[in-house]
């Protein structure tokens, strides 16, 4: 497969690179999943497995996407072909099974980022502003439960965002990651330091910060380990598609350690905007998915300036949501561009005709297919689990089993290092040892075990 003749963008600098990728990682993973998943899963104790996952798993494999991406220049399946050197096994079906996941990640994230944009609007507006959370209960549902709202909320992101993507790699992702990424520090820091004033704040604080181990089972693992890999955007091709724009002389295991880093400080970040208010109202911590946005109201509505506030929250949660949103849509875009011989923004407009058909069964999981259930599931939830707990560690293994042992250390060290210009020799070999034995054996021992299949 020959793509030299397909001209490619790319980001054109060091900040546009971190602000892209950073954009990617941070996202409704942060604001929305986050908080709810260490609220439903006993706090502190959840945050560690979380933070070990990440560091043992999530940056080697990061590290792998990153340098597999920039040495092949192309789409995951084509960087795949292009790297397997021996050709005995069909490793570009992870690329596949990238595409697979990348879709299915869109349609119920879609919807989640409608409810946040509807929002913004219903939060200016001022129908949230109640302290009873019957009120703000009711104002969801109505919006979750009108299948027209769901579908065009939908339909609103999905044009948002393929739009910007029609600017391009450097005008339209890197471009509005770079005036993105400050503004959503700077309202997460505004949003904090009102929460850090409130009564029972420490109480909060407590519950994010102080473990407790008997809550830790091993589906808990398995769904901060998904985690991990969600929050990362890895596992599914989208930083091997990032990778495929970074500039040969980006230092790599420097700008993931740092995007890493920024985006669990992101997280935290939201958890002490989100947790010292849930406590000092009376609310469960463990209030599920609906928290952002059931709670989260009616937390705001008793705090002096909770209007500005509220209003602030969803615009920071639309702001997270794009970048990742950009990163998600890319990887389709990209390979239906680049495998299909199409022009990209054929390809970015068949992508939103597919999410438009697909991300429908996710946003209509409030209304018309409510009672529609697969092994216990509707459709939002299935594909949720389907993607964090099953593709995404799946691609993991499979990432890092190709890139350790297919590709190859010789390859990998050349790649990471751009010919031995970066990158000192002790961090490539701890990166390889962590791919060769380490991260598949982990990530596959927590998958069997969390799926309960010995
Ligand atoms: N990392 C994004 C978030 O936390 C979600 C995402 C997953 C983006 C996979 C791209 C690929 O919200």
């Amino acid at each position: 497969m020959n793509n030299n003749n397909i001209k490619r963008g790319g980001f054109s600098s060091s900040f546009g690179v971190l602000a892209a990728t950073l954009g990617s990682a941070v996202g409704l993973g942060n604001i929305w999943k986050f908080p709810y998943l260490t609220g439903a899963n006993g706090g502190a104790g959840f945050l560690l497995v979380y933070l070990l996952a990440t560091l043992v798993i999530g940056l080697p494999v990061m590290i792998a996407e990153i340098t597999m991406g920039r040495a092949a220049k192309a789409n995951p399946i084509s960087a795949l072909q292009k790297l397997d050197t021996q050709k005995r096994l069909p490793w570009w079906l992870i690329g596949v099974a990238g595409l697979v996941a990348a879709f299915l990640i869109l349609s119920f994230y879609s919807e989640v980022v409608a409810w946040v944009f509807a929002y913004v609007f219903k939060a200016i507006g001022g129908s949230l502003l109640s302290s009873d959370r019957q009120v703000t209960e009711t104002a969801f549902t109505s919006l979750t439960s009108d299948p027209l709202q769901s579908l065009v909320w939908q339909w609103v992101v999905l044009f948002f965002i393929g739009g910007i993507l029609l600017m391009g790699v450097t005008k339209g992702i890197e471009g509005i990651a770079k005036k993105l990424m400050p503004i959503l520090f700077l309202l997460l820091l505004v949003l904090c330091a009102v929460s850090l004033t409130l009564d029972k704040a420490s109480d909060g604080l407590t519950f994010l910060f102080r473990p407790d181990f008997s809550k830790v089972t091993s589906g808990v693992i398995l769904t901060a380990m998904g985690l991990a890999f969600f929050k990362l955007s890895l596992g599914m091709g989208t930083m091997m598609t990032y990778g495929s724009y970074f500039r040969d002389d980006q230092n790599i295991p420097q700008t993931t350690l740092r995007v890493m880093a920024a985006d669990l400080c992101v997280s935290m970040l939201a958890g002490i905007a989100i947790f010292p208010a849930v406590f000092t109202f009376g609310f469960a911590p463990a209030a599920g998915p609906a928290l952002v946005f059931i709670t989260i109201p009616a937390v705001f509505s008793q705090i002096p300036g909770g209007h500005l506030l509220m209003v602030a929250f969803f615009i920071l949660a639309s702001v997270a949501a794009t970048g990742a949103m950009l990163s998600l849509l890319e990887v389709p875009v990209v390979i239906l561009h680049e495998r299909l011989h199409i022009t990209r923004t054929r390809a970015t407009v068949l992508s939103i005709a597919i999410l438009m058909v697909l991300g429908s069964t996710c946003a209509l999981t409030g209304s018309i297919l409510a009672d529609f259930k697969i092994a216990g599931m509707n459709l939002f939830d299935l594909f949720d689990f389907l993607s964090s707990n099953i593709l995404l560690p799946l691609g993991g293994i499979l990432l890092a089993v190709f890139a350790g042992w297919i590709w190859g250390r010789e390859h990998f060290t050349a790649a990471l290092s751009n010919h031995g210009q970066l990158a000192n020799q002790r961090t490539i070999s701890v990166v390889l040892f962590l791919l060769r034995f380490i991260s598949p054996v982990l990530i596959l021992l927590v998958m069997l075990k969390g799926l309960n299949l010995f």
